[in-house]
Formats: C-alpha cells, sequence, structure tokens
C-alpha cells in the first residue's frame, strides 16, 4: 500500500540529496552537522523541496521530489500547499512520574532559584502512585507530544529511586517508546542522605540489574552545585557501571554551574551531554573535539535501523536493533533544553558558541514537572530562534536531525528515502512559522510510520 502526499507547499526533508545539511548519517564531516547548523542562511541545510510530493509505502519514505514528477501510488492526499516537515525528534523528557509542582512554578516565578531540591516531592508522589496511575499519565503525556508533532521520544526513570519504582517507570516508559533511559542516579533520596556511598552501591548494583532490561541508555545528573546531585567520581561510577551493563551513556551536565558533566559525557563516549547551560572554552572544545575524534576513525559511525513496528499511536515502535547497531559510536551531541531556562528563569545556553565550534546541537523539551513542564517542541523551537539567535533553519535541524544525532538514530529526523514515514503537516506555508506565529497549535496532521496518527 502506497501513498501519494501531494501539493505539499514546503517540504523539510534534511536530505542532501536536496541540499540538507547532513546529520543523521554520521558520513563524513557533513555527517555529524558540523557542515551545517552553523549556517546563517534562513533555510538553506534543510533540504528543501517546494510544490513537492512525498510518497510512503510500507510505513518509510518512498520517494520525495517535485510534485510534477511524483510517481502514481495507490491512494493520494493532497495537502493544499502546506509545509511537511520530518516529525519531532525530542531526545530528552521525564514523561513518566505523578504529582505536580505548580507551586514551586509560582514560588519560582516571585523569586526562588531553582536547586532540583523540589525533585524529591515528584519521587513521593511517584513512590505512592498505582501502577495504572503512572501508565496513564505517560500515556496522556506522549499522546500529547504526538499531536504537537513528536513522532519519537526519549523517557527517563529517575523518580523511583528505589528497585521496584525504578523498574516500573522504566516498564511503563519501554510500552511508550525504544528510546528509554534508566536515571536511578537522579537525585541522593533522603533516606540516603547519610549514606552517599550506599545508594551509589544500589544505583550500580541491584537497581540496574533490574532496570537495565528495560533501558536503552544509562544517565546521571552530574551537578556538584546541586547537594542531591551528583558529583564527578560519583556520575563516572553510574555511568561505568551501566555501560558494562551494555547501556548506552548520556548525560544531565552543566545545568547549575559549569561542573565536570559535559567533560565526563565526552570521557565516556556519551551520546549527548544535556542542558549545557554553563560552559567553559575547555567544554566547547572537548565536544568538539568527540567529532573530531569520530572523524579520524575512532569511532564508527551511528547507524540506526529498523526494528519492531509496533504499529502507530504509541511510539514504542521506532528502534528495535537501534540499541546493538546504533552503540558503536558518534562524538557527543549539546543538548540544550530552553523550555528549563524559561521555567526556571535562567540565562539560556550560548547555542551560537558551540554553533561556531561545530559541535552538534540537538533541542529537546525535558519535560518533566519540576524544571520545565512543556511537551512541546514547536514551543522550543521558537525560544531556540528568539532566545538563543538560532536561526529557524537551524532550530528546526535540531529539533528533527539534531535529536536523531542524540539517540544514535538514522531512521527518523529526516526524510530521506528508506527513513520511517514520520512527517508533521503544519497549516502554514513555511517551517517558519514555527517560531514566527509561537504559541499557534499549527500542527494539523502527524503521521508515524507511514500512518497518519
Ligand atoms: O532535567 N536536572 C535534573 N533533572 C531534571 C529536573 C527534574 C525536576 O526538577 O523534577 C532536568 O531539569
Ligand atoms: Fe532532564
Amino acid at each position: 500500500m502506497s501513498v501519494l502526499l501531494t501539493n505539499i507547499g514546503e517540504l523539510v526533508t534534511n536530505d542532501p540529496a536536496h541540499g540538507g545539511w547532513s546529520g543523521a548519517a554520521g558520513a563524513g564531516p557533513a555527517g555529524t552537522g558540523r557542515s551545517g547548523p552553523d549556517r546563517a542562511d534562513a533555510a538553506g541545510g534543510l533540504g528543501i523541496v517546494r510544490d513537492a510530493a512525498v510518497v510512503v509505502a510500507d510505513g518509510r519514505i518512498a520517494w520525495t521530489g517535485p510534485a510534477s514528477s511524483a510517481p502514481a501510488a495507490d491512494d493520494a492526499v493532497d495537502l493544499a500547499g502546506r509545509a511537511v516537515l520530518p516529525g519531532f525528534v525530542d531526545s530528552h523528557s521525564h514523561t513518566v512520574f505523578a504529582g505536580d509542582r505548580a507551586a514551586e512554578f509560582a514560588a519560582r516565578m516571585t523569586g526562588e532559584p531553582y536547586t532540583g531540591g523540589g525533585i524529591a516531592t515528584t519521587v513521593a508522589a511517584t513512590r505512592a502512585a498505582g501502577e495504572e496511575t503512572l501508565r496513564a499519565r505517560g500515556r496522556a503525556l506522549v499522546r500529547e507530544m504526538l499531536t504537537q508533532g513528536t513522532t519519537t521520544v526519549e523517557i527517563k526513570s529517575g523518580y523511583g529511586q528505589d528497585v521496584a519504582t525504578e523498574a516500573r517507570m522504566l516498564r511503563i516508559a519501554r510500552e511508550l517508546t525504544p528510546e528509554t533511559t534508566y536515571l536511578g542516579a537522579h537525585t541522593v533520596p533522603a533516606e540516603y542522605s547519610g549514606d552517599r556511598a550506599g545508594y551509589l552501591d544500589l544505583v550500580t548494583g541491584p537497581m540496574l540489574a533490574a532496570c537495565a532490561p528495560h533501558a536503552r541508555w544509562v544517565d546521571v545528573f552530574c551537578e556538584p552545585a546541586a547537594p542531591t546531585a551528583f558529583d564527578e567520581d560519583e556520575s563516572r561510577a553510574v555511568l561505568h557501571a551501566g555501560l558494562r551493563a551494555g547501556l548506552l551513556a548520556r548525560v544531565h551536565g552543566n545545568q547549575l554551574s559549569a561542573g565536570p558533566g559535559v567533560r565526563l559525557a565526552v570521557e565516556v563516549g556519551a551520546a549527548s551531554v544535556d542542558h549545557c547551560t554553563h560552559l567553559t572554552d575547555a567544554d566547547v572544545d572537548a565536544l568538539a573535539g568527540s567529532w573530531d575524534a569520530h572523524l579520524a576513525g575512532e569511532g564508527n559511525p551511528p547507524v540506526a535501523g529498523p526494528g519492531r513496528d509496533d504499529g502507530p499511536g504509541s511510539l514504542a515502535g521506532a528502534a528495535g536493533a537501534a540499541g546493538a547497531a546504533g552503540a558503536a559510536g558518534g562524538g557527543t551531541v549539546a543538548t540544550l533544553l530552553p523550555a528549563v531556562e524559561f521555567s526556571t528563569r535562567s540565562p539560556y545556553p550560548d547555542a551560537r558558541r558551540l554553533l561556531a565550534a561545530g559541535v552538534p546541537v540537538a533541542l529537546a523539551t525535558d519535560c518533566n514537572p519540576g524544571s520545565g513542564y512543556s511537551s512541546s517542541v514547536p514551543f522550543v523551537v521558537a525560544l531556540a530562534v528568539r532566545e538563543m539567535r538560532m536561526s529557524p533553519a537551524e532550530a528546526l535541524w535540531s529539533a528533527t536531525a539534531g535529536g536523531a544525532l542524540a539517540l544514535r538514530r538514522d531512521d527518523v529526523g529526516h526524510l530521506r528515502v528508506g527513513a520511517r514515514a514520520d512527517l508533521v503537516v503544519l497549516d502554514a506555508p513555511s517551517h517558519l512559522y514555527l517560531s514566527y506565529r509561537p504559541g499557534v497549535p499549527l500542527v494539523t496532521e502527524v503521521w508515524k510510520d507511514g500512518v497518519r496518527v
């Protein structure tokens, strides 16, 4: 069964064959994104085709190009001049939890700083919640993301901080997405406040054993400036234990201070270091250097293949074999989470500095009840453009191909032939409208694995 989507006013492919910046393929310097989003031209690099068409067959992109030369298909859909984009890849979220922290947000808006201390409130609520409550909230949030154009999402544990609740969070997350992350080392829970070493033993021992079967990634909140988060040595121990268990590394780093997170992420070969709000020159050099090493042949291109197909509706079918295949290499992406700076009233990360150094940048929501409770990638794109001076093209690349790179996935984040047919249709003529009309629900159709959802 094939479908022709035609009369597309502007088709964003991220396909080098249409002049797009490379990124997710990991081939050559362009393959890192390094030749890419440092360019200031408005739309160059997104692989845009105007008056375009797409043929979708068996859940994959079979053809893209000018509508006038499109091949025939079993069915046709006229998109009336609208813009079509790759589905957003939200590479950082915490969407399985219970309770809320609206009061903490209100206090911040009247001057309280964000310290990460409120995480304990969500841990208590999550431990107390029944499994069905957690599942229902997680499902609803992923559905909310999908309707806003997110077709691939990563979800972390980290609000359980005991063996049973961490494993429960990850089991639920795994029903929603293949991109699941074990974050037992989010903070040290109150009952271990006098015994940090004991909690580390738990996180790197029995908790890891219970969680690893449900996770692709291991993460740690590496932030010496937050007393309940983890310092460099503790974080290294957590990441090494996860790597030994077959997980891939990603890191929460440099959110509240210019700490050791970025350095450590590069040291262990993490796919991404997330936040990057406070960076030293050495941090930027280390991130750029991680891609130089990759290109010099010390790593292998990130390849992620097609996997199980669980059908549309959840985002659960996306990776499959990606876990093993995507494990091999690539440098460390800088993932920026500007909805957190918005919601914590903090200075935004310096995206231009990273882009100028040739560091691939991803944009993600970090959707969580504490530091930023937005599920909207369009909102994040608008913030990145307005507040971080990314061009609209750079921001869209970072929210699609950049997110895929941060998850070491090559089957999403672009519309090259063979990609998953994950598409966003905007009720607008161009991708520029994402930041030109902030806050407006422009996503009018979402296709996941070739099916309109
Ligand atoms: O990514 N920084 C640590 N963890 C989350 C916040 C979690 C929370 O405040 O509940 C983050 O911002
Ligand atoms: Fe986070």
